[in-house]
């Protein structure tokens, strides 16, 4: 039955996304916008009015769009913060305490890390304010007002215009803007482009840079089942951290100062701790990062069939290399640990992409749609040249192919998988720059951002790893792979680096010195002609088709809203502040499997393998367990839920973001996609598109329970809704 009612929902779910093209059975669309509410879409807080307004209470929402988001009170959106610019976090008590995922605090836990001190390992809980660690650099943004700003900044555009000179205008605007947005002095401005460039919105916002590492639990807990389990579901992982902000006397951002204070919120949230039932009201507020949902075929075709086959290979061959390493040594665990993980991530995210690609059929409903495009061109009599843009872009990405592909690999060797080659990059990009031309007072800052390029990279760098890297993936970009080049250069050992740096007080005379060494370096010598090729062939290449292709889809964009216009439009995710809603719902991934949207404390206990360094469990977890001791966090039947699944459409960048109830309160943390639906970037599918989110009743009782840091579940505020 419910395989039945899953197909039914599919079908004339692709009917709803695909436009509304199929005139059929009037009767039966009805019934299922009744049955199936339409979901998916990363939308603007700022415009929810109207159409999300509607359809968030049809799937149960108490909230209003002025709960959610309001500039004149306080409103939902005042708890959300950019975290780091990468990830999400949440305020959850008037003391700035926030709350974002493990792996978004991963590298501020990682820093504040060592062999004595092992706080990935072992977890870390300040026991008071004065213990909570800062971080430099680390920063957490909030939202202060959205406005639409598209007018001013196409003013003086016209389509006869090439792009550059479209570029230049629209830059001059989105400065003018910037000047001239009201705002107080503390508050930042920036303008981002929506719809592929047919929209532009203004953010106001302020920036907070006191944010202090407050707990987190051990990796066990925090990354538990790490690569196995990372896009999957049933999932168990306690994805979680806590950190605080602080601000000025006056509660505004600051640089770290001792004499910061907790900063007061203008809203935090209230925590649930009445849990979720399958059907459910949920909805998450996030900064998603970046999605492709109005592609056309021939670009997902490129994207499955050439652009991920080719990340996977190499990144296959690096993360052979660094898990063995890492799995016999603890030092060297400790340092890859964030590389690692970055690495891993993606490489498995391309894999469930292009089996969901597939499995969703999505080239041929593209297809589909493409052709209906074209025929509503005509129907509706719109501007013939419309007709000219799916060819267009059949012959763009023809040409764009295989420059991305060389692009994309040249990537992957030098800048993301071996560091000996990135390193020389950057001394690359340091000769390359102004240095021999002018000896300008420019000079110390370039030879300092030069160190410290180097410094941060030796941070977490063993010469070994990086030589069995080196082998393993360079023969998938050259036949010339020299092999030698790790004998004599100076560039693996960084007090080599730090002597040369330092050898003289005269800024003139060491970087002179610094240059002629730099340049004579034998691996230096090896990766320059291939920086050389990059920056004077494949950059260039790829930046001019690119240009092309944005074009034609600003284009495009536009037309498939006038061709086919109740289909369901939301901007590409771009890291602005967004709104996704949804159910909590379990899925079906094939035939005769299907997940109930729950998974428990039992799971983690059924997976337990001694000493693995996926799946350990630490022993007070585990007698947490058989105690039954869960206190006030487990749900009705006495079992501690860890995770549940929604149909809220995420993406990278919504990890740490809130699972919000429909009255507005905290029910649980985002970190996650099941990997059959990590291709809704290009193609949501409701039917096997699942987020997974920690319950946070786990996190509570983490916290609580197994920390003992009772002081920070003191400081939030504990609801009940449900009764
Ligand atoms: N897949 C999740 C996301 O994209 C979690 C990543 C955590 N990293 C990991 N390698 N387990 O960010
Ligand atoms: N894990 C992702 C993140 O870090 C979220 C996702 O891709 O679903 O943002």
């Amino acid at each position: 039955m419910k395989r039945i009612h899953i197909l039914i929902v599919a079908i004339l779910s692709i009917i709803l996304f695909q436009g509304c093209a199929v005139k059929s059975n009037v009767q039966k669309r009805e019934v299922t916008l009744k049955k199936s509410i339409p979901q998916g879409g990363m939308w603007i807080p700022s415009l929810l009015k109207g159409m999300n307004e509607a359809e968030m209470t049809l799937l149960g929402s108490k909230l209003t769009a002025d709960d959610i988001y309001n500039v004149n009170k306080s409103s939902l959106k005042d708890a959300i913060g950019h975290f780091n610019g990468g990830c999400t976090s949440e305020v959850i008590s008037n003391q700035g305490l926030i709350l974002t995922n493990h792996h978004c605090g991963f590298g501020q836990i990682q820093s504040h890390s060592s062999l004595e001190n092992d706080y990935l390992k072992n977890g870390f809980w300040a026991k008071s304010f004065k213990d909570e660690l800062p971080n430099k650099d680390l920063f957490v943004e909030f939202i202060v007002c959205i406005d639409d700003v598209t007018n001013q900044i196409l003013n003086g555009i016209s389509d006869d215009m090439n792009e550059k000179t479209k570029k230049q205008i629209i830059n001059k605007n989105i400065e003018k803007a910037k000047k001239n947005a009201k705002k107080e002095d503390w508050q930042l401005t920036k303008v981002k482009s929506f719809y592929k460039g047919n929209q532009y919105f203004l953010f106001v916002t302020e920036k907070f840079e006191d944010v202090r590492l407050v707990g987190a639990p051990p990796s066990s807990i925090g990354k538990f089942g790490s690569d196995t389990d990372n896009w999957v579901f049933p999932r168990h992982t306690g994805d979680f951290s806590l950190f605080r902000i602080y601000a000025d006397e006056n509660n505004r951002p600051a640089k770290y100062s001792e004499n910061n204070k907790p900063y007061k919120p203008k809203h935090y949230l209230p925590v649930s701790l009445d849990g979720v039932s399958e059907d459910d009201f949920t909805m998450v507020f996030g900064f998603p990062g970046r999605t492709n949902e109005y592609l056309p075929a021939v670009a997902i075709k490129h994207i499955t069939e050439e652009f991920n086959p080719s990340n996977i290979a190499i990144r296959e061959k690096a993360l052979k290399v660094i898990d063995s390493y890492m799995k016999k040594d603890d030092a060297i665990r400790i340092k890859y640990a964030s590389k690692q993980a970055r690495i891993a991530n993606y490489w498995k995210k391309w894999i469930g992409e292009n089996q969901g690609i597939k499995k969703s059929n999505a080239i041929a409903k593209k297809q589909e749609f493409e052709q209906e495009f074209v025929k509503q061109i005509d129907k509706k009599g719109l501007n013939p040249e419309y007709k000219k843009l799916l060819p267009k872009l059949e012959k763009l990405y023809k040409e764009y192919a295989p420059i991305n592909i060389k692009r994309r690999n040249f990537i992957e060797t030098f800048l993301v998988n071996n560091e000996l080659l990135k390193m020389c990059f950057k001394i690359y990009q340091f000769q390359w720059g102004q240095i021999p031309e002018s000896f300008s007072t420019d000079i110390v800052k370039h030879k300092n951002v030069l160190y410290n390029n180097l410094k941060s990279i030796h941070k977490n760098y063993d010469k070994n790893v990086d030589f069995e890297v080196f082998k393993a993936i360079m023969p998938l970009y050259t036949k010339n792979v020299d092999t030698s080049i790790y004998d004599t250069t100076i560039l693996t050992d960084f007090a080599k680096i730090e002597k040369l740096f330092n050898y003289s007080s005269s800024v003139l005379e060491s970087v002179d010195l610094i240059y002629k060494t730099l340049l004579a370096d034998k691996a230096f010598q090896y990766a320059k002609p291939f920086i050389d090729e990059y920056y004077k062939e494949i950059n260039p290449k790829f930046v001019e088709k690119n240009t092309e292709i944005e074009s034609v889809l600003k284009q495009y964009m536009k037309a498939q809203m006038e061709a086919i216009p109740n289909a369901r439009y939301f901007p590409d995710a771009n890291s602005t502040l967004r709104v996704t809603y949804g159910k909590v719902k379990g899925y079906s991934p094939r035939d005769a499997v299907y997940y109930t949207p729950v998974s428990y404390l039992e799971g983690i206990i059924e997976k337990y393998i001694p000493n693995d360094y996926e799946f350990d469990v630490p022993e007070k977890l585990r007698d947490l367990y058989y105690a039954k001791d869960f206190g006030q966090y487990a749900d009705k039947n006495g079992k501690m839920p860890v995770c549940f699944l929604g149909t809220n459409h995420t993406t990278g960048g919504n990890s740490g973001s809130p699972a919000i109830d429909a009255n507005g309160n905290l029910i649980g943390l985002n970190f996650d996609r099941v990997w059959e639906g990590t291709m809704s970037d290009m193609n949501y599918d409701p039917e096997i598109c699942r987020n997974i989110m920690v319950d946070i009743r786990y996190v509570l009782f983490i916290v609580d329970k197994y920390a003992g840091a009772k002081r920070l579940i003191d400081e939030m505020e504990l609801v009940h809704p449900k009764k």
